[in-house]
């Protein structure tokens, strides 16, 4: 990427991915890292030298803590995400329902970042600063049209919930953050290949250029909103 898609965050800004071996996660961090206003751009995940994994409540404040002097961020975005598991492929009926897989899906995809939100918020730079939080059109319930995936579903739907009631505080606390919920699409990875995602899913690179592209627009007047990676404002 030669020209910055981030236009409104200071030249020099530092970012952060969560998520950063993911296929999404790790598109972004080359995104910035070819970004020339963009001095740094640190990448976390379960294994990274400060590990974070939503499973494990405590290592969220124990990265947040020791990111206190890498800090201020003017960027982060969590790209960590669960969808299915070896035992664990998403629910098409009740009858596969269980608190297992439930609490897997709600720890990964909701409380962690719930969590990241409490603890990374503090982070950003004052002045001008954007999170956004991967979520997933599936969990948009009014476009509930064909059902299943439960548990995956109702812990973004629920995360949605936490990003709107968290950029309704720090309107007040943190004037000049945005915070956002953002849907990639469909792209080709790990969580997406049982489901014909190297067939129906883009690059996540090209994915990744999109959604930082819909980032570089954004005013703190958006904040709160569950966006796609076109920019588009998604119902609940
Ligand atoms: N791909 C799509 O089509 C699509 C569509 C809609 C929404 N999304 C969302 O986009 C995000 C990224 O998805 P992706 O396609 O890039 O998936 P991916 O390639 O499977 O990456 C998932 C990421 O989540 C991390 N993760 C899993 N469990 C974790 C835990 N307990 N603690 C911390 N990190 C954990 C993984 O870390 P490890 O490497 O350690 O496993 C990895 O970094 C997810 O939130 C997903 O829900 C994706």
């Amino acid at each position: 990427m030669s020209e910055s898609p981030l236009m409104q965050l200071p030249e020099g800004f530092r970012a952060l991915i969560v998520g950063a071996s993911g296929a999404i996660g790790e598109a972004f961090q080359q995104a910035l890292q070819q970004d020339p206003r963009c001095a740094e751009v640190l990448g976390l995940h379960r294994q990274s030298s400060i590990p974070i994994d939503f499973a494990q409540e405590a290592s969220i404040a124990a990265a947040a803590d020791a990111l206190k002097s890498a800090g201020p961020f003017h960027l982060i975005i969590n790209a960590a995400g669960l969808l299915h598991q070896a035992q664990q492929m998403p629910e098409k009926q009740l009858s596969q329902l269980s608190y297992a897989q439930m609490l897997n899906n709600f720890s990964v995809n909701t409380l962690g970042p719930a969590l990241l939100m409490r603890h990374f918020t503090p982070l950003l730079d004052k002045q001008q600063a954007l999170m956004a939080l991967l979520s997933a059109k599936v969990g948009s319930i009014e476009d509930n049209r064909l059902g299943g995936w439960y548990s995956y579903r109702a812990s973004k739907a629920a995360l949605n919930m936490l990003v709107k009631t968290a950029a309704i505080e720090l309107r007040r606390t943190q004037p000049h953050t945005v915070l956002v919920a953002l849907h990639p699409g469909t792209v080709s990875s790990a969580l997406s290949a049982p489901f014909r995602g190297a067939e129906i899913g883009r690059p996540a690179s090209q994915a990744a250029a999109e959604m930082l592209t819909v980032l570089g627009r954004l005013t703190p007047a958006d904040s709160g909103h569950f966006l796609s990676y076109t920019g588009e404002v998604l119902p609940w």
